[in-house]
């Protein structure tokens, strides 16, 4: 099938590559001029694993191409997908402004029947708002083109974006007619995992309460977290011991400094938003949000508290991301910590291995290291806030001896408690017993 992707964002050009490789033909589109040069000499605005490669071989093969000319390809595609961002507003609620202009775009030129997916991450009920949008258009044309606009979202996780995309534990579709659903089983129909059919509005539920889910059992841990360190418990093992039962799942209970990223917190911010707009209260996500903006300032504390003071030390952070193996330091909680550890006038050295030239534009005065090593050099604490396998893989061993004092706060449980102990550092993770 021919199909245009339109925003070529991390999720546009993850799905751009996947539906090249299993065999369609894919005109990935975009208004950014500079962006699409870039990705016409294969190189990607943005760090995500084997992409790269990927990209180079399928401009050459043609099956996949870059343009900013929706106008020129429109006519040879059967599909058109929406990737573009729907950033948080300042009340918490999605912006469609880019959406909406897609929309319109698509309503100007399509000239036959056309499936228009709605992959950007999108308010329930949006699905209805663009299908009115898009007639609106064709109204102004004076025409009456057929088409279909259906919810397909995505779960690509940032840093496993490309295995997501081409081994999805599920495909959620929200569409009206049969035509469409047929179309849509064709096009996915070399990946072999279930699909869920159903309506747009449940299609756009799904993707916000898949979410906020995730988010709800990470903010139970990280308070269940606080918790068991007052008492004496450590909800590593607490964790893994409620992970046995099926029904609960080992998995997002990892505790730690809270999450971020360009999808949790803006999406529950949107989900919330609308709910208020209802006149709904959605009093567990309040208390999720809570939680987790509020992560940050307890691991502060500890540090702040072992430490006596902040002022004058030298603080070596290690991890700067959201997370590992992305380039992305959206709601890092990084930048809250570097923030508060500034105003204390901390003097601050800094590693990681994607993040550091977004980090830098807003805190030019840090000292920043193209190794873990030498970030640590004379420090009076050691600050883990992103679980990269280099900084995991540290020789603490030669480490400690040029750490000015041994202090390792592991934000991210990474490290072994009594193995840190032995090599004699003060090692305090996240809901256990500092040693
Ligand atoms: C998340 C979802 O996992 C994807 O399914 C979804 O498609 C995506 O949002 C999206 O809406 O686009 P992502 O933001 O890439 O993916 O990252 P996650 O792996 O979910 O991690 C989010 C945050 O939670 C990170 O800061 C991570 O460190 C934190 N986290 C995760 C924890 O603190 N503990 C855990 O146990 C798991």
């Amino acid at each position: 099938m021919n199909i245009a992707v339109i925003g070529t964002g991390y999720v546009g050009t993850t799905t751009s590559v996947a539906l090249a490789l299993s065999g369609h033909t894919v005109f990935a589109i975009d208004h950014d001029e500079e962006k699409i040069e870039q990705l016409k000499t294969a190189s990607l605005p943005f760090y995500e694993e084997d992409i790269e490669e990927l990209l180079k071989k399928l401009t050459v093969t043609g099956k996949l191409s870059f343009t900013t000319r929706l106008d020129e390809c429109i006519d040879q595609c059967s599909i058109l997908f929406i990737t573009v961002g729907t950033p948080s507003l300042l009340g918490g609620q999605a912006d469609l402004s880019y959406v909406e202009e897609v929309a319109r775009a698509i309503g100007n030129l399509m000239n036959e029947y056309k499936v228009i997916v709605m992959k950007s991450t999108v308010p329930v009920g949006t699905s209805a708002k663009i299908k009115n949008i898009i007639i609106n258009e064709l109204t102004k044309r004076n025409l009456k083109i057929p088409f279909d606009l259906i919810s397909n979202p995505e779960f690509l996780r940032e840093g496993k974006a490309l295995y997501d995309a081409l081994h999805p534990e599920r495909i959620v579709i929200g569409c009206e007619t049969r035509k469409a659903q047929k179309m849509m089983k064709q096009l996915y129909n070399n990946v072999s995992s279930e699909i869920l059919f159903t309506t747009p509005i449940n299609a756009e539920m799904i993707k916000y309460a898949s979410n906020a889910f995730l988010a709800t059992k990470i903010s139970f841990i990280n308070e269940l977290a606080r918790f068991c360190e007052r008492i004496g418990a450590n909800v590593g093992e607490v964790a893994k011991g409620m992970g046995m039962d099926s029904r609960i799942g080992t998995q997002f209970l990892q505790a730690g400094i809270g999450y971020g990223g360009s999808c949790f917190p803006k999406d529950i911010s949107a989900l919330m938003a609308l709910a208020s707009e209802n006149n709904i209260t959605l009093n567990i996500l309040q208390a999720v949000t809570h939680v987790n903006q509020t992560q940050t300032d307890w691991f502060l504390e500890k540090i702040k508290k072992a430490l006596g003071t902040l002022s004058g030390k030298r603080i070596a952070i290690l991890g700067l991301t959201f997370k590992p193996n992305t380039d992305d330091i959206r709601e890092a909680p990084s930048l809250k910590m570097i923030d508060y550890l500034l105003q204390n006038n901390a003097f601050i050295t800094a590693y990681d291995p994607q993040g550091t030239e977004h980090v830098k534009k807003i805190y030019p005065s840090i000292i920043y290291t193209s190794n873990p090593m030498e970030a640590l050099n004379e420090a009076d604490a050691v600050l883990i806030l992103t679980e990269w396998k280099e900084i995991i893989e540290i020789d603490w061993k030669t480490a400690i001896s040029i750490i000015s004092s041994p202090f390792v706060f592991d934000g991210r449980n990474v490290l072994n408690a009594s193995d840190m102990k032995k090599l004699g550092y003060h090692y305090a993770g996240v809901g256990m017993p500092d040693f």
